[in-house]
């Protein structure tokens, strides 16, 4: 009985085609609407804070400059990553990110927590001239940036854009903001973004902690 009925579906190529595209959409909707609910639930922690104005900047190059394009920012919970990365990536880490920089494509290492990873001055030089510090390395120079000026004017603008989208900057921030990157080069803001990754928005460890791997890197 039931065998005729899957041979009719399977004899009439349009019915098998509506409902293959039927049942594809359906486990399709029961991965993806559980994640709408999700995200409403993700709130930044008390100690991830939004970009104050020079790293903000810096995170706009990044995105213009098409980082990405080469650069994850999304350490996966697999141990020979937290190996080489260090903690896994968790969603409120990125709270305050405006497009996020996760992905999996990566030409060039996994960002997520390269702040403090080296010098300010080595962030510098290898912007300028990556194959001066890794010879073997196909990144791209970016010599521009050492000598483009930030708007402050524009950094404000972006953060009361920011505020209506919820990211809770005061009066005073905003009105600091064109003070804080006076003078700056992108390079400079760049360098700060970079060196604030992994740092300056790295959760508490509280809420993951039953996750995070043991000091031996294994992973639960
Ligand atoms: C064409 C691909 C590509 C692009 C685009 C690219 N990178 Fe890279 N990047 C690499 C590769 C490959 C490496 C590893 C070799 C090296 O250190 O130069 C790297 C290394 C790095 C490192 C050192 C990471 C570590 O842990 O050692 C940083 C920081 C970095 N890139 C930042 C940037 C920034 C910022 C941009 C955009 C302005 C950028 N990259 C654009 C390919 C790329």
């Amino acid at each position: 009985m039931a065998y005729r009925h899957f041979e009719f579906v399977e004899k009439h190529v349009w019915l098998l085609g509506i409902l293959t595209a039927v049942m594809v959409s359906l486990g399709g909707l029961a991965e993806v609407l559980p994640l709408f609910v999700e995200a409403r639930s993700v709130k930044p922690p008390e100690n991830v804070k939004p970009y104050d104005p020079l790293r903000l900047a810096g995170r706009d190059v990044y995105v213009r400059e098409g980082c990405y394009l080469c650069h994850s920012q999304m350490i996966r919970t697999l141990r020979f990553e937290t190996q080489r990365y260090g903690r896994f990536s968790t969603a409120e880490e990125s709270a305050y990110d405006r497009p996020f920089q996760w992905g999996s494509k990566r030409t060039g290492p996994d960002l997520a927590r390269v702040g403090g990873k080296y010098s300010d001055d080595w962030q510098r030089k290898h912007l300028l001239a990556p194959q001066a510090l890794v010879p073997e390395s196909n990144m791209p120079a970016y010599p521009w940036l050492a000598s483009a000026a930030i708007d402050g004017n524009d950094i404000a603008a972006r953060m009361r854009t920011l505020r209506k989208l919820g990211d809770p900057y005061t009066d005073a921030d905003i009105a600091g903001a064109a003070a804080a990157v006076e003078g700056r080069t992108e390079l400079d803001a760049l360098v700060a973004y970079l060196q604030g990754l992994g740092i300056a928005n790295e959760p508490q460890p509280v809420r993951t902690s039953a996750l995070a791997p043991s000091a031996d890197g294994r992973q639960p």
